[in-house]
C-alpha cells in the first residue's frame, strides 16, 4: 500500500513584528523596571539586542495574531479576546484557513476526509477537542482528536495519520497545527522573548491509490523518538487554580535552557535521521532536501552536516526562520510547503521536527507525479 502527502496548506497571521520592534519594546520595559530597581538597590536587568537575535538564531521577524499587546511595554502579551461558545475558536479559524488550501491542493473535499488530527504545542481548551470543532466547521467525516508533542506534534501527527490509513481506519486524514506560540511566550525574558511566532499548517495524508492529486509525496517511512528532559518546559495546566499563589509564576510560560537543548537535541536528531534513512535503504547522498524544524539556523546546519557528511546548501536545507521565527510544530511543514515545488519525480527528502520532551519525528518522502508511480508487483 502506498500512502503519501498530497496537499499542504499554510495560514500566516496578518501582523509581522521585526526584531528591532520587539527589542525596542523589551528595552523600554527594562528602562522602566531598572528605574524602579534603582530605588530598591536591586540588580539592574540587561537589555536585549536585535544583532544578538539574528546572529544567535537566524530569526529576523515573526508573525503574530496580535502585535499591539506584544509591543506595549505595559502588557507584552498578545491581546486575544475570549469568544462565545457559539463562535469558532481562534485555533479553529486558523485551522480552517490552512486546511482549505491543503484540501484544494490534494483535490479533495471535506466529505472525503475520515479523520482530523489537531497536532500542536498548545490547545486553547481541554474539551471538546478543538479538532472536533474543526471537523464540524469543515464538514469532515469520521472522527477527530487533539494531540500534543510540542514542536514535534505535526510529524507525530503525520505518523499517526499514515498508520490510520495503513490500518484501513480511514482513507484520508487531515493534520492541522494551529500554533499561537506568542500566547505562551514570556516577552519579558531576555533569553527567549524573540524565539516564537504564530502560524498554522495543514497536511493531507491519503491512500495514493484513491488520490486525485497530480503530485504526491509518498511516505517511505516515519520514525519517532522521545527522551525526557526539563530543558524545555511549560508548567501551565488545569491544576493552576488549585495553587493560586503560583498561578502567574514565569514557569507557567515557555522556559528553555537554549544552549543545553542545542547540545543535547542536535546529535539525537542527526542519529535518528541517519538510522531512519538506513532503515528505508536511502543513502545520505541520495537526499535532495531536508525540511528541518525551524528553531535555530546554526543547529540545522550542524544536523545537515552530520547527516550528509558535508555542508548543506541553503537550497538543500531551506530556512524560513528569518521571516517566521520558530513556529513550533509548523516550522518543518512551512519549509516543506514553500520549498518543494522544483523537485523532480523520484526525489527523496526528509521532514524532521524536534523539541520539547525531548521529541524527534522524521518522515522520509519521495516525490511521485500522478501516472508515473510504479505499480505494486
Ligand atoms: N540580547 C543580547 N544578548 C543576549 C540575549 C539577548 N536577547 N539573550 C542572551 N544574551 C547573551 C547572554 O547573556 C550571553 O552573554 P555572555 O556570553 O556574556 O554570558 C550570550 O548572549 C549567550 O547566551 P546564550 O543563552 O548561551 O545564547 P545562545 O548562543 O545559546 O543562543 C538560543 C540562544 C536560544 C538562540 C539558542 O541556544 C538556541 O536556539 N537553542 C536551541 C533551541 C531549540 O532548538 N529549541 C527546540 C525547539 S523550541
Amino acid at each position: 500500500m502506498r500512502i503519501g502527502i498530497t496537499g499542504t496548506g499554510l495560514f500566516t497571521p496578518p501582523h509581522s513584528i521585526s526584531n528591532d520592534e520587539l527589542v525596542a519594546a523589551f528595552n523600554t520595559w527594562v528602562d522602566n523596571e531598572n528605574a524602579k530597581r534603582a530605588q530598591t538597590g536591586e540588580k539592574p536587568l540587561e537589555k536585549s539586542s536585535a544583532e544578538f537575535i539574528t546572529s544567535a538564531s537566524g530569526i529576523g521577524r515573526r508573525y503574530a495574531m496580535d502585535r499591539t499587546g506584544i509591543l506595549d511595554p505595559d502588557l507584552m502579551r498578545p491581546q486575544i479576546a475570549n469568544r462565545s461558545n457559539e463562535m469558532h475558536s481562534i485555533q479553529c479559524e486558523m485551522a480552517i484557513a490552512a486546511a482549505k488550501e491543503a484540501m484544494a491542493q490534494a483535490g479533495v473535499s471535506a466529505g472525503d476526509i475520515g479523520a482530523v488530527i489537531l497536532a500542536c504545542s498548545n490547545q486553547q481548551r481541554s474539551y471538546p477537542a478543538v479538532a472536533v470543532e474543526v471537523q464540524e466547521a469543515l464538514g469532515t467525516k469520521g472522527f477527530a482528536f487533539d494531540m500534543n508533542v510540542a514542536c514535534s506534534s505535526a510529524t507525530f501527527g503525520i505518523n499517526i495519520a499514515h498508520d490510520l490509513v495503513r490500518a484501513g481506519s480511514v482513507e484520508r486524514a487531515l493534520v492541522v497545527s494551529p500554533e499561537i506560540c506568542t500566547g505562551h511566550l514570556n516577552f519579558r525574558d531576555r533569553e527567549s522573548h524573540f524565539i516564537f511566532g504564530d502560524a498554522c499548517t495543514a497536511v493531507i495524508v491519503e491512500d495514493l491509490e484513491k488520490s486525485k492529486a497530480k503530485e504526491a509525496w509518498e511516505i517511505m517511512g516515519t520514525r519517532l523518538a522521545t527522551k525526557f528532559s526539563n530543558n524545555i518546559r511549560n508548567n501551565a495546566g488545569f491544576l493552576d487554580r488549585c495553587d493560586p499563589e503560583h498561578r502567574d509564576d514565569v514557569d507557567k510560560l515557555f522556559v528553555q535552557r537554549g544552549r543545553a537543548v542545542f547540545k543535547e537535541v542536535s546529535p539525537m536528531v542527526a542519529d535518528l535521521i541517519s538510522t531512519h534513512l538506513e532503515s528505508v535503504g536511502v543513502a545520505p547522498t541520495d537526499i535532495r532536501r531536508m525540511w528541518l524544524h525551524q528553531a535555530n539556523g546554526t543547529m540545522n546546519q550542524w544536523i545537515a552536516r552530520k547527516v550528509l557528511g558535508r555542508d548543506a546548501t541553503a537550497t538543500e536545507s531551506p530556512s524560513v526562520l528569518e521571516e517566521y521565527a520558530n513556529t513550533s510544530s509548523c516550522g518543518s511543514i512551512i519549509t516543506f510547503h514553500k520549498h518543494r515545488a522544483e523537485l523532480a519525480e523520484g526525489d527523496v527528502g526528509v521532514i524532521c521536527s524536534f523539541g520539547a520532551g525531548y521529541s524527534v519525528g522524521s518522515v522520509i518522502v519521495k516525490k511521485r507525479i500522478a501516472g508515473d508511480a510504479p505499480q505494486a508487483a
